[in-house]
């Protein structure tokens, strides 16, 4: 099936437009979603982990957010093959990947991560390291796995996010993303399953927002202003995919604002599937609501390029539900700004060379395999 001209003309004008991310100008609308790799032993991020990267800008991607990367803080983690932003080695690491993807002519900024109340005792990088949230509880709901952060447990994750934007600022990085969906750290004290608290950083939407929030305000204190601040969050949790923080546009409202007012500057508003509706009423996903209830530019995330919709609609089979002409429909209309891309850039690491030129018949089918490896 060959491709019309004008499909492929439509997704180079809607997908190479530039667009400005508090000081930082990214020059297309893609880019690269965070995602775990573990090929950084000893948490350092080696040349191949800088190659894997800097494949991707030269690419064509615009954005490229890297997979998530523990602040330093012993509880951060637990994995010794997750890169660390601390210690010498890694942020030595992570200069290289810095100055590699600059070189490919792309832009990047580090996922910033506590996994909170999903680690085990015992696990590396620091075995003896607690695992601890707000209130000690996992996000399967069980208890007595982990303790509840004291005060000086707040104010040291805090300032360990702190410190690690700072770093990324230092090293090069063109912003920062702070970790806070998918039911790790910043989630579990959004949501009201695993945020049980009854000091101010519990209680109701509002309330649970204020740990995120002061971590953002501590990130902004020691960034330059015009450095950008995103921020990811989700509805769903790993382990929880019907999980809600807010049921309705008010609610998410409610949420987004003192996180506005703290100095977020973007919104990852991570989705497992873009083109489905967040509340009842309307077809705004996530994104779309997110963008219109803060006026902030916004991500959107979510299966995008994976089935085989995709690929018939790019190959000129009509509008299908999770199609290209869905996309560019909306992005068209604003409802978001740009699109990370997730598992279709592991299959395919000239993915969006070849969206952006309209080689549209070159893409390769998703395959998990691509998991595997990181070529
Ligand atoms: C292997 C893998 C690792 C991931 N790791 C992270 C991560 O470190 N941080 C994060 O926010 N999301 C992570 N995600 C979620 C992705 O960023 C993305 O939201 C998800 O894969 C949906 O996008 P896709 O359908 O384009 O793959 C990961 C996903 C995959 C497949």
């Amino acid at each position: 099936m060959t491709v019309t001209v004008s499909d492929a003309t439509r997704a180079t004008q809607v997908l190479s437009r530039p667009v400005t991310l508090n000081g930082l100008t990214v020059p297309n609308r893609i880019a690269m979603a965070p995602m775990t790799r573990m090929f950084s032993p000893g948490g350092v991020p080696g040349a191949d982990v800088a190659s894997y990267y800097a494949r991707r800008a030269a690419a064509g991607v615009g954005l490229i957010v890297t997979e998530g990367t523990y602040v330093g803080h012993e509880s951060a983690g637990q994995s010794d093959r997750v890169p660390r932003f601390h210690g010498e080695d890694q942020l030595a690491g992570w200069a290289k990947v810095v100055a590699d993807v600059h070189a490919a002519g792309g832009t990047i900024v580090p996922q910033l991560w506590h996994i909170g109340m999903v680690r085990n005792h015992g696990e590396a990088p620091y075995p003896d390291a607690p695992p601890m949230g707000p209130s000690g509880i996992r996000v399967d709901g069980t208890e007595g796995a982990g303790h509840a952060m004291t005060q000086p447990d707040l104010d040291a994750v805090i300032a360990a996010f702190a410190d690690a934007a700072a770093a990324a600022q230092r090293l090069g990085f063109d912003g920062v993303e702070l970790h806070g969906a998918h039911g790790y750290l910043l989630d579990q004290f959004l949501w009201s399953r695993t945020n049980r608290r009854t000091d101010a950083y519990g209680g109701d939407a509002v309330a649970r927002t204020r740990f995120v929030a002061e971590i953002v305000r501590a990130v902004r204190a020691v960034v330059s202003p015009e450095f950008p601040v995103i921020l990811r969050y989700s509805q769903w949790k790993q382990e929880a995919y019907d999980a809600r923080l807010a049921q309705t546009p008010q609610e998410l409202e409610a949420i987004l604002a003192p996180l506005v007012a703290a100095g977020v500057d973007a919104f990852h508003a991570s989705t497992r599937r873009y083109w489905l509706p967040e509340f009842d009423g309307s077809d705004l996903n996530l994104a779309g609501w997110t963008k219109k209830l803060t006026g902030k530019p916004v991500i959107t995330v979510g299966s995008v390029g994976l089935d085989g919709d995709f690929l018939h609609a790019f190959r000129g089979q009509g509008a299908e539900l999770g199609s290209i002409d869905n996309l560019l429909e909306r992005m068209e209309r604003d409802e978001f700004d740009m699109v990370a891309i997730g598992r279709a850039l592991l299959q395919d690491p000239e993915w969006a060379s070849k969206v952006l030129a309209g080689r549209f018949d070159e893409l390769k089918p998703y395959d998990a395999a691509a998991l595997k490896t990181l070529s």
